[in-house]
């Protein structure tokens, strides 16, 4: 039989090697069970000399004799189960270690069965895959909860039935995501479908209250962002647009209740928002807009592909700034605008700091700006860097 084309693209899954390792583990563990075959014979023909001699004279053999013989056979087979078991272990430990990531031990008792069943190994359907030397598809979710306490939540978050209407547990969800164990796994309940009233056409959509009975008493409705401005730091959608060409489809990170996508739908500007339901309907919010939400935590690496958007709007700043801007330079094509909305610089060596990491990237300034902007608590001032850079072709 040929290769077996897989088509995994969405990284939900990852695979483990049959190797050289693993097959030469598997031959141990059958040894073991030869030698225990093996025992067990030699135990049951074994009988003690004295015994023997007795069995001359036609005496009854006593039962106690056939205790010591089982009791022979019985050390002799714990002692294997307990070598197949420390030969399984060692395996687990080398798969582990081919693998390259610490994986839930799904032996561990106490853990729901759905999770088992989510993060069981699965055999290819067509057997051993001969372009990759394949044989199994290991879910590469949920692993990242393998500490005690997210493990404990991660359980709790499995604990459904099977085909119900699954629990409401958005905050349970949102402690797993912000403490890193993402993305979770699928779970086989429903979701409750709650009916959404009042759902209007584009444009309209954008501005218009959202219902209560969706989004209850919360809004997050800005109408004076980037049309009025409050301060020089506040850029103006229209003078950002015009420093670009096409510019079709843009990424809000961390874009909340969908302000900046709305403003930008406005312009036929294509806008994906990403953002967590903090305690709040965002995600209902933004959709109830006719915007897309992308539930997603601020530490994941970017779902898409490298150099797919025209514009990168972020505002606030991030930690891990680094690593942060990266990704945002992976994703941002080049000729494309990056868009640094009212960062927040605490003081001179922060500012010093920042810059010199954006230089790095030698991104040509379009704008910059670095002024003070009232804090959004109400008390003092905070210094906050703008700028609208554009990303230049590197390479051939
Ligand atoms: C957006 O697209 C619509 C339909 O193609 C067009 O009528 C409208 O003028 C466009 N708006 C802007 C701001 O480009």
């Amino acid at each position: 039989m040929g290769s077996v084309s897989l088509k995994i693209g969405d990284g939900t899954a990852r695979f483990r090697r049959a190797t050289v390792c693993s097959s030469a583990l598997h031959i141990v563990m059958l040894l073991s069970v030869v030698i225990t075959n093996l025992f067990a014979l030699y135990a049951f023909k074994y009988v003690p000399a004295s015994l023997a001699g007795n069995r001359q004279h036609g005496d009854i053999v006593l039962p106690q004799d056939h205790h010591g013989n089982l009791d022979i056979i019985s050390d002799h087979v714990s002692l294997i189960v307990r070598e197949i078991e420390s030969s399984q272990k060692k395996l687990s430990q080398i798969e582990r270690e081919i693998l390259g990531y610490e994986t839930l031990d799904v032996s561990k008792p106490n853990l729901p069965l759905e999770l088992k069943l989510f993060l069981h190994r699965h055999p290819l359907p067509l057997g051993r895959d001969s372009r990759t030397g394949i044989t199994e598809m290991v879910s590469s979710v949920g692993h990242s909860c393998a500490r005690a306490a997210d493990l404990l939540s991660l359980s709790l978050y499995m604990a459904y039935k099977p085909g119900e209407e699954c629990p409401a547990d958005a905050h349970l969800q949102h402690k797993l995501i912000s403490r890193g164990c993402e993305p979770l796994p699928r779970r086989r309940c429903r979701s409750a479908a709650t009916s959404k009233p009042g759902l209007l056409p584009l444009p309209h959509s954008l501005w218009k209250p959202v219902s209560e009975k969706i989004v209850g008493s919360w809004n997050g409705f800005d109408k004076q962002m980037w049309v009025n401005p409050r301060g020089k730091n506040d850029f103006l959608i229209d003078d950002v647009l015009g420093l670009g060409r096409n510019i079709r489809l843009g990424f809000d990170i961390g874009g909340g209740a969908g302000n900046f996508a709305a403003r930008m739908a406005e312009k036929n500007v294509t806008v994906v928002t990403s953002l967590l339901n903090d305690r709040n309907p965002v995600s209902d919010f933004v959709a109830a807009r006719g915007l897309f939400p992308l539930f997603l935590s601020s530490d994941q690496r970017f779902p898409f592909y490298d150099s797919v958007f025209d514009l990168v709007h972020t505002m606030y700043g991030l930690e891990k700034t680094d690593f942060f801007l990266f990704d945002v330079d992976r994703v941002l094509r080049p000729g494309g605008l990056l868009w640094l909305d009212n960062w927040y610089v605490a003081g001179e060596k922060k500012k010093g700091e920042l810059t010199v990491l954006i230089e790095k990237f030698t991104y040509k300034k379009l704008k910059w700006v670095v002024g003070e902007k009232p804090d959004p608590s109400g008390l003092g001032k905070k210094i906050c860097l703008s700028a609208v850079l554009q990303k230049p072709a590197r390479g051939g």
